[in-house]
């Protein structure tokens, strides 16, 4: 009986061993040199490591020289990517022969991204070449990091610096979890959004911390159960949903919680952005709540007219209905008198908009904040600084 149970206790042991035991798959034994390009390594370093169940691909530390890549699934089992040095996109945009990425993760199911290293994008040229601000459908800039159709995943302490574009964009993802990611660009590098998301469910951002210039968080069209708990933000544009509208066919967002952030001189703070003459969409069950501003602009937003470089023609009004959305224990400082803009659409009035603990000092002195109000009658609730709705527009 003694010997039976150490037998079945050994063989159980050697399972969990089995089970445990990741391959390592280091892009240096595929000819991979610091400050070299390692485009041609890494490539053959993953299909070597996603054709075996449990497998790690490691990148040590130095600085290596990277082109475009697409890291494709499905692998044969989990895979880490390990990133403990520094990549280095091409500065040149037009390496990257129109295509909208540089380091691309696609149909993989249980990745796991980690090492602590750094996406470094070399942005400044493609900054200086981007036309968004003139035309509404610009070219395509590559972005940082892609996840596209990617599940069940942890992307965990790395940095993506400088990107070309949006730092790190999510299509098709489902349970992807981000903790303590760092992302930075200068506050005028244009596009430079943190982490944006279309089509995904069942993603959380936790500890994170981002700056640059764009949204630090951008929810698009059809993503649902999203939570950002504990990012700091700032400089950037803010933590938006949207923008939504511009396009036909726009899914449902629904299910957002942002939770204990903190915002640092960002031109806006929490915002819900929809175009004007859009066609009809659906923005519900968004809440933000426990969110210190400091020195933000426009702290608390719901703009149906958004429409940066008047890039609109006609502006008839946005047929995004927004419901369920609901403002709580929202306090610091604002950096325009006008702290609280609730401006919805009069097609579709906002339906079920709660504020709730509201405390905002004008920061510029000279009195204290202000709101505004269109088609929307919030449910209000504690203190309200400023008093809500003070001007009806
Ligand atoms: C509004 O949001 C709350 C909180 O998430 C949710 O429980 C409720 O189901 C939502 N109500 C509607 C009508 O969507």
């Amino acid at each position: 009986m003694g010997k039976n149970l150490s037998i079945a206790t050994i063989s159980l042991l050697l399972v969990l061993a089995s089970t445990n035991a990741e391959q390592v798959f280091d892009v240096k034994s595929y000819g991979a040199k610091p400050n070299a390009d390692i485009t041609q390594a890494l490539t053959k370093a993953w299909k070597a490591a996603c054709a075996v169940a449990g497998s790690k691909v490691v990148i040590s530390t130095g600085a290596y020289k990277l082109g475009l890549v697409t890291l494709l699934g499905p692998c044969k089992g989990a895979i880490e990517f390990n990133l403990q040095g520094t990549l280095q996109a091409p500065s040149d945009v037009a390496s990257f022969n129109g295509k909208d990425g540089w380091v691309i993760f696609e149909r993989i199911d249980g990745l796991t991204v980690s090492g602590g290293g750094v996406f470094d994008g070399n942005g400044q040229l493609a900054w200086e070449k981007n036309d968004c601000n003139k035309q509404k459908n610009c070219n395509q800039l590559p972005i940082n990091i892609r996840f596209d159709y990617v599940t069940n995943s942890i992307v965990q302490d790395i940095t993506s610096k400088d990107s070309k574009f949006f730092h790190i964009n999510l299509f098709e993802c489902k349970k992807l979890q981000f903790q303590h990611v760092t992302i930075t660009a200068p506050a005028d590098s244009p596009n430079t959004d943190g982490i944006h998301m279309g089509h995904s469910s069942q993603i959380t951002i936790t500890n994170a911390n981002i700056g640059t210039g764009d949204d630090c968080i951008s929810i698009g069209d059809g993503n649902q159960d999203v939570s950002a708990n504990q990012v700091t933000c700032g400089p950037g544009h803010g933590i938006s949903i949207g923008s939504l509208g511009k396009y036909e066919n726009e899914q449902p967002v629904s299910g957002i919680r942002v939770t204990g952030a903190t915002l640092s001189n960002t031109d806006n703070g929490v915002r819900i952005k929809t175009w004007p003459s859009s066609p009809s969409g659906v923005a519900s069950d968004i809440h933000f709540e426990d969110i210190v501003m400091n020195n933000v602009g426009n702290p608390i937003i719901i703009d149906q007219n958004y429409c940066p470089n008047n890039q609109c023609s006609n502006k008839s009004p946005s047929k995004v209905k927004i419901s369920n959305v609901s403002f709580k224990k929202i306090r610091g400082t604002s950096s325009t008198k006008e702290a609280v803009k609730l401006i919805c659409s009069e097609s579709v009035p906002c339906q079920q908009v709660v504020l709730s603990d509201i405390d905002l000092a004008y920061k510029g002195g000279g009195g204290s904040t202000t709101s505004s109000c269109a088609n929307v009658k919030p449910a209000v609730s504690g203190k309200q600084n400023p008093p809500a709705c003070i001007n009806k527009l």
